[in-house]
């Protein structure tokens, strides 16, 4: 049975559209937790076009259960979180005009960089993830850099435009998770998941822990935060 960790950014995006103070998603981060969600996620994005510094220094300072922050390995983001020390880092890939993270990061591609971020971040005691697109080369990458965790991309699966197409990603997701695991990384997933896609991979028994965020807090928007937590919860745990 997986975790569930909950990610408020999409409160503070309703916020912005006003640029004021409301709804506050340090606010929701209680109400997450008080429904019985095992942590919050939020993404300093580079352009703080929804979670703001404050936020997350608030949301460290709230939060009782885990907080784990998403952000680009960027150095201007590496000193925020080794001042602010949440306990876990997700770094994922960012690109200014992306309406949301559009793809796993290339731990290929740039094993020696990530390498270096990764250790940094570990000798504070951040626990470290990867979003990585569930591939082979990505996974062996990231256990041989010595992340804690891989959070596999599930928006290829969440988004897939037919039954075929999303059970071809729903087994790729799987495998990934088990080669994951064997390679001794803790698995989780996220992207795009919602309360009618989330089923499949909960019962994946490698994943320990799934973070949404999006259908979450649209459905808040019409039921209230409590409610649609503890509806997402059910689905997980049933
Ligand atoms: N995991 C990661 C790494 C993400 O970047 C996001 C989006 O911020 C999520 C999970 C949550 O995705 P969604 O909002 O589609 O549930």
């Amino acid at each position: 049975m997986p975790r569930l960790g909950v990610n408020v950014d999409h409160v503070a995006t309703l916020r912005e559209a006003r640029k004021g103070k409301l709804p506050d998603p340090v606010a929701a981060a209680v109400l997450v937790e008080m429904a019985g969600a095992d942590g919050i996620v939020c993404h300093l994005r580079e352009d703080r076009r929804h979670i703001k510094d404050k936020d997350l220094y608030l949301l460290k300072d709230v939060v009782k259960t885990h907080l784990n922050l998403e952000m680009a390995a960027t150095e201007e983001m590496i000193k925020i979180a080794l001042d602010v020390l949440p306990d876990m880092v997700t770094l994922v890939p960012e690109r200014r005009e992306e309406l949301t993270t559009e793809g796993g990061l290339d731990v290929v591609r740039h094993f020696d960089y990530l390498e270096e971020v990764v250790e940094m971040l570990r000798q504070q005691g951040i626990v470290v993830s990867l979003f990585i697109d569930p591939e082979i080369q990505q996974i062996k990458s990231a256990a041989r850099l010595g992340a804690d965790y891989v959070e596999i991309h599930t928006g290829l699966y969440a988004n897939a435009e037919d039954l075929g197409s999303a059970l071809d990603e729903l087994e790729k997701i799987r495998s990934m998770a088990a080669a994951a695991a064997k390679l001794g990384l803790g698995v989780s997933a996220g992207h795009g998941l919602n309360y009618q896609n989330v089923r499949e991979i909960a019962r994946i028994p490698q994943i320990e822990e799934l973070n949404i965020g999006h259908s979450i807090v649209s459905r808040a928007v019409m039921v209230g935060m409590e409610r649609a937590v503890r509806e997402m919860l059910e689905l997980i745990r049933r």
